[in-house]
């Protein structure tokens, strides 16, 4: 432990890493642009920059706390060498705030604020370059980057893919990806976690409302609504209400009232994952099958086998996704002339992630040359959509989702977040539905801390061995400890943010550690309330099977991810 003084106060210090954490500590908002304490320290901006009592300027983030340290945060010199640099950054940053996407949301603009930037003194000589507009998930406007390398750090480190890096030096310096391609042509898996760590307009989601608009419009189109579990612990708190807090009853309702004809629930689908991917596990082992069975909810896991692990294609469940399914199932219904009513069938999906717009577009995902999902709408999409309508959500009355697609379990509502699916599946291969049971299961090292999580469990005289991991470059890891030999496994579940779904790349961006744990107990609260808490207990399931889905639930309910790729 040390002491450090901080604007004349004592602060104590232990294993922080940098002083720019004991400054937070301090309760100090020291303002960054190119920190994250989840990657490694880059120290471009120089916002971060301190005062020590010899009047000497250092950058925070970059120094170690020492015992006996005395800092200055707010001299009248520092806030004039900010404003420089915000002045600065702007000069050189396309400035149409007023329509550009990230407005409100912008780190910059934010700080051009706080610190009364309200004229910039210096000529912006960079050259307009064009946009890349070629993922189906985000777009790259490279006039709105200040080159923190938040980006290229995030896509390295903790995703393990490196599609984006600096190119050139000097005034000249961008951030593009190698070759100068196109974002689509890399081996980039739509994640969006470079969205997430952007602090700009320099990388947003590619968005859809417009198209979600003019359908709701057509009366000729029933628009048909499905909502992935992260969503609805990452609303609410947008409307000044509890952080992490289940908002689903109203986003029901407000779906509803903007014209939405049906609203179904992903953890409906999620249940029919379940039922169909424990069904292929038990097959693999009994049968001498691959293993191990890879998860396949995550579109950019899958993504990402199919680039970096290809020998592993087989490996991969052919279940489709809880959205997939969902998509799959319900444009099957509405083909049936009765149910159609001479209306086209609209499919938009409310996800928390932007690697399901690239999923959506994916030629498995088409049945009979008609998309299953017409439209992914992330969780960030439907905030703006929501504010559009002028609509008080916080006070809005709870409603039901619709029959017949809208009721899951609570194993399908935890698919929300890093071992859940793993968790559903347990429940599923548990021989007794009892109380004592789920909570069994809860403790059995699949809601432990921690990335990559390895336990076993026993079922039929085998120990059968998992891993739980989130975030692509622990994804990695794992695969290469499996590929070495070194790790064995009958599972493995991956999702490609860290955290899981709660964390995807289409939620709101700014999450701190409080957010963070706030929507992962949001949806372990939401599997609490729920009152059937396993897969195989859903009625509406259990009807699907012996109705629509009799004898077609390989045609509807499974692809071959790699035939088509
Ligand atoms: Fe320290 Fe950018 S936050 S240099």
């Amino acid at each position: 432990m040390g002491i450090m003084t901080i604007d004349g106060r004592k602060v104590e210090f232990t294993d922080e890493r940098n002083v720019l954490t004991v400054i937070r500590k301090a309760g100090i908002d020291i303002p960054t642009l190119c920190y994250h304490s989840e990657l490694s320290t880059f120290g471009a901006c120089r916002l971060c920059t301190v005062e020590d009592d010899r009047g000497k300027t250092f950058a925070s983030c970059s120094e170690e706390p020492r015992d006996g340290m005395v800092i200055y945060t707010n001299t009248a010199k520092l806030k004039r060498y900010r404003k420089m640099i915000i002045e600065l950054l702007l000069a050189a940053h396309c400035r149409d705030c007023t329509t550009c996407i990230k407005s409100g949301d912008c780190n910059l603009q934010a700080l051009a604020h706080r610190f009364g930037v309200t004229k910039v003194r210096f000529q912006n000589y960079k050259e307009m370059v064009p946009l890349d507009t070629s993922s189906p998930s985000i777009i790259r406007d490279p006039n709105k980057c200040i080159l923190c390398g938040n980006c290229v750090r995030v896509c390295e480190e903790l995703q393990g893919v490196g599609a984006l890096g600096f190119a050139h030096r000097g005034s000249d310096a961008m951030v593009m990806p190698a070759f100068d391609r196109q974002i689509a042509a890399t081996d980039c898996v739509n994640c969006g976690q470079c969205r997430v760590f952007c602090p700009t307009g320099a990388i947003s989601i590619k968005s859809d409302e417009d198209a979600v608009w003019e359908a709701l419009g057509d009366p000729n189109i029933r628009v048909v609504a499905q909502i992935a579990p992260a969503v609805r612990v990452a609303v609410g708190d947008a409307f000044g209400l509890q952080k992490g807090r289940s908002v689903m009853g109203k986003i029901v309702n407000v779906l509803h009232r903007m014209g939405f004809d049906e609203v179904y629930d992903t953890t409906f689908s999620a249940d029919l994952t379940i039922m169909e991917e424990t069904a292929e596990f038990i097959d693999r082992v009994k049968n001498g099958g691959k293993l191990p069975l890879l998860t396949s909810c995550c579109p950019a896991w899958v993504k990402f086998v199919g680039d970096q692990f290809p020998d592993y294609s087989e490996n991969v469940s052919t279940c489709r996704s809880p959205q997939g399914m969902m998509s799959g199932v319900v444009k099957e219904y509405y083909r049936d002339p009765a149910h159609a009513e001479g209306k086209k069938t609209v499919m938009v999906s409310f996800m928390p992630c932007t690697a399901k717009k690239m999923e959506a577009n994916r030629p498995n995902s088409f049945t009979k040359g008609e998309k299953d999902t017409d439209y992914v709408i992330t969780t960030t999409e439907l905030i703006k959509m929501i504010r559009m309508t002028g609509i008080d959500f916080a006070s809005l009355e709870s409603e039901s989702s619709d029959i017949p697609f809208g009721l899951g379990s609570g194993g399908g509502v935890i698919f929300g977040v890093t071992g859940g699916v793993t968790e559903a599946v347990i429940r599923r291969l548990a021989p007794d539905h009892s109380k004592a049971t789920i909570e069994e299961i809860a403790e059995c090292g699949v809601r432990d801390e921690g990335f990559i999580k390895e336990f076993s469990i026993p079922y039929e005289g085998l120990e059968v061995k998992i891993c739980v991991a989130s975030g692509l470059a622990n994804a990695r890891k794992v695969m290469e400890q499996v590929q070495s030999g070194e790790k064995e496994y009958h599972l493995i579940e991956i999702m490609a943010c860290r955290r899981g779904c709660i964390m995807g790349g289409g939620q709101p961006r700014l999450a701190g550690d409080r957010t963070k744990a706030a929507r992962t107990a949001g949806i372990y609260n939401a599997d609490k309330v729920s009152v059937i808490k396993k897969s195989d207990e859903n009625p509406m399931v259990t009807a699907l099977y012996e109705g629509l889905l009799k004898g077609r639930e390989h045609e509807l309910l499974h692809n071959e991810f790699f035939a088509g790729h």
